[in-house]
């Protein structure tokens, strides 16, 4: 693990920290922990390669330099979310989020909201001023979750194919100060 980029949360039971290959196996399980969510956007349950996949997967011009896994873990270093951020995408003044998810046992007590609160800290102190994601049309409760973040819906993406399913997408973009 690379324990040499890592940000703290509001609470101080939890800490969140850049994860590399060799974390794979801890990553693969929370995939399948969170399998509810694959079913949701892949129409089938996550892949075996669904963690080494998340590592290579980089938008066109970008490297695997520029993709940063966050690791969100408890009080007893247990991984319970992650967040997958691109620097400098879509543009150099900005970051992308490509995924923000946790375990299902750790939604919906505020948990999400301090890890990207946290996560929205650490990249303005990269010199960040904004913050982009696409949330799928289907997954309701995450664009709210979003939104009551403060992002704002700049577009929508036309069908794309995920798996064996087809979603349209919301853009949207946060503004930090
Ligand atoms: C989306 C996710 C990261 C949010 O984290 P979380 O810890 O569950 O969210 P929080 O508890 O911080 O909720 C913050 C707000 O979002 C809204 N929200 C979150 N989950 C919700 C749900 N299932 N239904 C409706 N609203 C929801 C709530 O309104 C909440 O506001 P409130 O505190 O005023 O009630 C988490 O639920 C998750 O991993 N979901 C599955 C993966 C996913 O959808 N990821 C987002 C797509 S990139």
């Amino acid at each position: 693990m690379d324990t040499s980029i890592k940000f703290v949360l509001q609470s101080a039971a939890y800490i969140a920290k850049k994860l590399d290959l060799r974390d794979e196996n801890i990553l693969q399980y929370l995939y399948e922990q969170c399998t509810d969510y694959a079913i949701l956007t892949d129409g089938h349950p996550p892949l075996s390669s669904a963690a080494a996949d998340e590592f290579l997967a980089v938008p066109e011009g970008k490297t695997t330099q520029d993709n940063f896994i966050f690791g969100l873990f408890d009080q007893h270093d247990t991984l319970v979310g992650m967040l997958e951020t691109i620097r400098h995408y879509p543009n150099d003044k900005s970051w992308w989020i490509g995924l923000m998810m946790l375990a299902p046992e750790h939604r919906g007590k505020g948990l999400g909201s301090m890890f990207y609160q946290a996560y929205e800290s650490w990249v303005a102190q990269q010199e960040a001023q904004s913050v982009f994601l696409a949330v799928l049309e289907e997954n309701q409760p995450g664009f709210i979750f979003w939104q009551k973040l403060g992002f704002e819906v700049i577009r929508i993406a036309p069908p794309q194919q995920f798996g064996n399913k087809v979603h349209r997408r919301y853009v949207m973009r946060q503004e930090l100060s």
